[in-house]
């Protein structure tokens, strides 16, 4: 399984690192606008070699990305604590479309997988300019703010995050939706749940739509949480898993990219599932595509 990784920063290189690791690949392509620093990046990850599954892991131009199974693109200027991700999309839009092209132009049968923020509006450019069919440009989305989800609901209430079904959909932004509704511990209503307080939900919830904006003001950016959600999505696509996860893809009947629970395999996004909600929420999720749909009407102009 070829996969490459264009954009070789903190997320990027994480991402190559635990891919590895996790014996997802066993041909890593980094590209980089600084090729030492994918050189650097592919010689360290090449140093645990001892110690990891085996895999050739490579700096390269796009050219050698030809014939990736998936292509990752994490390229482009991350976000400030206090900048909302669609800030982004101006200074990332003419340079994550040149990519997505010359992505295709090697890779005609790739996957893509979009991690460059504003993450909803890179994966719908992505989606238009590369003209492969909606299952196979796929974006990380929500299934980072789900996994951060999960693991506050996991520290709040006293439960195992991988036993927990919880959703967030919507914009990878600050209109997300974290889904309370039907919130369950392997099956048990979150409310019956032992110890369980409104209030202790309230609060987590906002610390979710918060929560990239606390660590980005700690140490610099966010990294760890993104690798691993990057790597449960290609887990889902290499192993052929059906796993369901809340990927950003083009939804044909809103206009947009957006997020919500979908089977995710071998060829990719394969079916949007339709969650449970209350009104309240479905009135915000619409909110959030409108959101989304306002950023989209800007990038004609990179089309
Ligand atoms: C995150 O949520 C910055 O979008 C990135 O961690």
């Amino acid at each position: 399984m070829k996969i490459s990784v264009v954009g070789c920063g903190k997320v990027g290189s994480a991402v190559a690192y635990t891919a590895l690791l996790k014996g997802l690949t066993d041909d890593i392509v980094l590209v980089d606008a600084s090729c030492d620093k994918a050189r650097g990046e592919a010689l360290d990850i090449l140093q645990c070699r001892a110690f990891a599954p085996q895999a050739k892991v490579r700096q390269g131009e796009m050219p050698d990305t030809a014939g990736s199974d998936i292509v990752i693109i994490t390229a482009g200027i991350p976000r400030k604590a206090d900048e909302p991700r669609v800030l982004l999309l101006s200074r990332n839009a003419a340079l994550i479309g040149d990519i997505a092209r010359k992505a295709v132009q090697y890779s005609p049968n790739c996957i893509l997988f979009m991690i460059t923020n504003p993450l909803d509006v890179m994966t719908q450019l992505a989606f238009k300019v590369s003209g492969l069919p909606r299952e196979r440009v796929i974006g990380m989305g929500t299934v980072l703010d789900t996994s951060r989800y999960r693991s506050c609901l996991a520290r709040d209430f006293g439960a195992d995050a991988r036993d927990i079904d919880a959703y967030v959909i919507g914009e990878h932004g600050e209109t997300m939706v974290p889904v309370t509704t039907g919130i369950n511990v392997r099956g048990i209503p979150l409310e019956q749940w032992p110890g369980f307080c409104p209030e202790t939900l309230e609060r987590t919830v906002k610390e979710v739509i918060a929560a990239s904006g606390q660590v980005i003001a700690l140490k610099g950016g966010t990294v760890f949480a993104p690798a691993a959600s990057a790597c449960a999505v290609l887990e889902a696509l290499v192993r052929d898993s059906n796993a369901v996860l809340p990927v950003c893809t083009f939804q044909e009947d809103l206009g947009v990219c957006v997020s919500l629970p979908t089977i995710v395999n071998r060829a990719g996004a394969k079916q949007v599932l339709s969650l449970p909600i209350s009104a309240d929420e479905a009135s915000r999720f619409a909110k959030s595509v409108d959101n989304i749909r306002t950023y989209v009407n800007d990038l004609a102009e990179y089309l």
